[in-house]
């Protein structure tokens, strides 16, 4: 997600902000940008670029920018290609207010339209970009102050900003909701930031901004406030983290950052895409048009890895809901199959990168046979993404694990919508029918962050079974996908043979594997084919397997089966493997911490395997 980090005082602000846009890179970027108010001219100068920091940097060598109160970002793409045009900082018409911004404002296409109509001139593609001239239609015979609350009280969706202008040079402002900001405490300076690493170097005195909350800042005043204007007493903290840790804010690994940020995620992914009130879905990327989309007769679902398994879900998911034969194939498979695909055939390609090869390589040739192809994808202006025919953004921010998590989750939240989306379309459900669909996936959010707040003892369980040499994994129906990435997390960071499999495949081979030197890990929640996975249970107690049990709360049956069990909350079967994906990760995680692996980079494993 974008980094932010603002200064005002007396120094010169450009190094210290470039210093701090370097302690941000970790949060994943594709473009940065800085603006500083030169005094002397009293106007504002901004330079930005697409890339790493350091093509900006070059081009701050080359052109350096002088003067005290600034703004620098590091930019996420979410809205609008990876480039200059819509780099951060964004600025008014008449180039008196700056503005960096992390997060997504749901309702910009609105708010932009409503501007433009009133003469304001916008250059990028970004939802950020309305702000600032909301802020700036707003600041006529008013303070900075007061235009900013105006401004930020019209916006939907999550934020987190900072602002300057050359009509207040000496004023450094930020607002969040529902991203976080906080405020460096300097001597005689102040700082503002998406997180405390950006500005460790010059201040350990951070106030931490709480849900809609404004601080006004000049060097030597801090004032806070709610978005009504009420002043908020806030008691700064001493931070006790080094930067490394407070890029993992406080979390031993990105990975285990990545399984707590799930809950939010899924629920700003599904609050920007469903419709208060209505309950209609909107993809406003999608571009692949309503009529193209009732004509399709079958799906193909391409996709390695995690995102394969994600695709395997999304099997289950629009066969249930749209009644459409869906496939799901290994994009390395795929890529040299003879393709059974026609112009009635949807294929939807799921990756985190969107620089996958194989699945670069099978999309390119589903196209030349004249398929519609979908993307679901993590990384806006990716390859994928710029060769496909529709996209579905996941907006789940970069990834820094390998091991993918908070990606798999997205996906198949994304596949969710998309499913109740075609069903829709094709008039398969009904609105009441989707809605009530809608009603149950919205709950999924709270019942993840229900489980982690487990997750310590799920760790002691999992550290309890990580002196095992082998582990199988065992599911039914829409989770036996879910058993097939429960065992691909763990052998990916802990080199644990895992094995993924269907419980009814038990008689047909795996059984001969079950004794007392194995873990089998059951998902055995409520479902239709939850007493066969109790026989399964009762098949591997017979011969001494070592049972770890996940199972809806709540169910007393399964003490007499397993005694080591993972509870989660009772859910939907449909949306089950939203919640069971949580614990599978919690395992492969303790497991491997235990065992002193790599958890974030495992051996011989690339973030994005862009070649065969
Ligand atoms: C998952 O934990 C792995 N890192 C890997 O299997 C990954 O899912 C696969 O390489 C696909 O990557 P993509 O989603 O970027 O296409």
């Amino acid at each position: 997600m974008c980094g932010i980090i603002g200064y005002v005082g007396p120094r010169q602000s450009q190094g210290i902000l470039l210093t701090g846009l370097k302690r941000l890179e970790y949060r994943g970027y594709d473009s940065s940008g800085m603006a500083v108010i030169n005094p002397a001219k009293n106007r504002i100068s901004t330079r930005k670029s697409p890339g790493k920091i350091r093509v900006l940097e070059t081009l701050l060598n080359k052109k350096p920018l002088q003067g005290s109160t600034g703004i620098a970002h590091t930019r996420w793409a979410t809205h609008g290609a990876p480039n200059q045009i819509n780099a951060h900082p964004h600025s008014d018409c008449k180039d008196e207010i700056s503005l960096v911004h992390n997060g997504i404002i749901e309702n910009y296409a609105q708010l932009k339209k409503e501007l433009i109509k009133e003469g304001h001139k916008f250059s990028s593609q970004t939802d950020t970009e309305v702000i600032v001239h909301l802020i700036e239609k707003y600041l006529k015979n008013r303070s900075l102050e007061e235009a900013v609350r105006k401004a930020i009280l019209k916006i939907e969706g999550s934020f987190a900003i900072g602002v300057i202008s050359s009509l207040e040079p000496d004023k450094l402002i930020g607002a969040r909701s529902g991203s976080p900001l906080i405020v460096g405490l300097g001597r005689e300076e102040n700082f503002l930031a998406s997180d405390a690493t950006a500005i460790l170097d010059a201040t350990k005195d951070i106030i931490f901004l709480g849900e809609k909350e404004m601080v006004v800042l000049t060097g030597d005043s801090c004032k806070v406030t709610d978005f009504g204007g009420r002043e908020v007493k806030k008691v700064p903290v001493k931070i006790k983290w080094d930067i490394a840790q407070a890029q993992k804010q406080g979390y031993r690994h990105f990975m285990l950052k990545e399984i707590n940020e799930q809950p939010g995620i899924i629920r700003a992914f599904l609050n920007s895409r469903i419709q208060k009130g209505s309950g209609r879905i909107n993809f406003e990327e999608l571009a692949i048009c309503e009529d193209a989309l009732k004509s399709i007769r079958n799906i193909m679902i391409v996709a390695c890895g995690t995102a394969y398994h994600a695709g395997m879900v999304g099997k289950y998911i629009l066969e249930s809901a749209c009644s459409i034969p869906t496939q799901v194939d290994v994009s390395s498979e795929f890529r040299y199959r003879d393709m059974l695909i026609d112009k009635e055939t949807l294929v939807i390609a799921i990756s985190q990168s969107g620089e996958t090869a194989d699945t670069l390589a099978g999309i390119r040739q589903a196209k030349q046979i004249g398929a519609k192809v979908l993307s679901i994808c993590n990384v806006v202006g990716s390859t994928l993404v710029r060769e496909s025919d529709g996209i579905i953004h996941t907006h789940a921010g970069p990834e820094i694990g390998v091991a993918s998590t908070k990606a798999y989750t997205a996906q198949v939240t994304a596949l969710y919508l998309f499913a109740f989306y075609l069903a829709r379309i094709k008039n398969i459900l009904s609105q009441a029918q989707v809605n009530k669909y809608l009603e149950e996936l919205q709950k999924i959010p709270r019942q993840q962050e229900e489980i982690l707040k487990f997750q310590g003892s799920i760790g002691k369980l999992a550290q309890r079974h990580s002196h095992l040499g082998s582990f199988l994994y065992l599911g039914r129906n829409i989770n036996f996908p879910s058993a097939l990435e429960g065992a691909l997390k763990l052998k990916e960071i802990s080199y644990i043979p895992a094995e993924g499999y269907a419980a009814g495949e038990m008689k047909h081979g795996p059984i001969a594997l079950i004794d007392e030197y194995r873990a089998v890990v059951c998902i055995a929640c409520e479902s239709h084919v939850y007493e066969k996975m109790i026989s399964n249970l009762q098949e591997i107690r017979a011969r001494k397997g070592k049972i770890i049990a996940i199972a809806t709360k709540a169910d007393d049956k399964i003490r007499d089966q397993a005694r080591e069990i993972i509870y989660v909350p009772r859910c939907s079967e449909l949306f089950s493997p939203l919640l069971v994906a949580l614990p599978l990760q919690l395992i492969a995680y303790h497991i491997a911490a235990k065992r002193g692996c790599d958890v974030d980079q495992p051996r011989n494993l690339a973030k994005s395997v862009t070649v065969e």
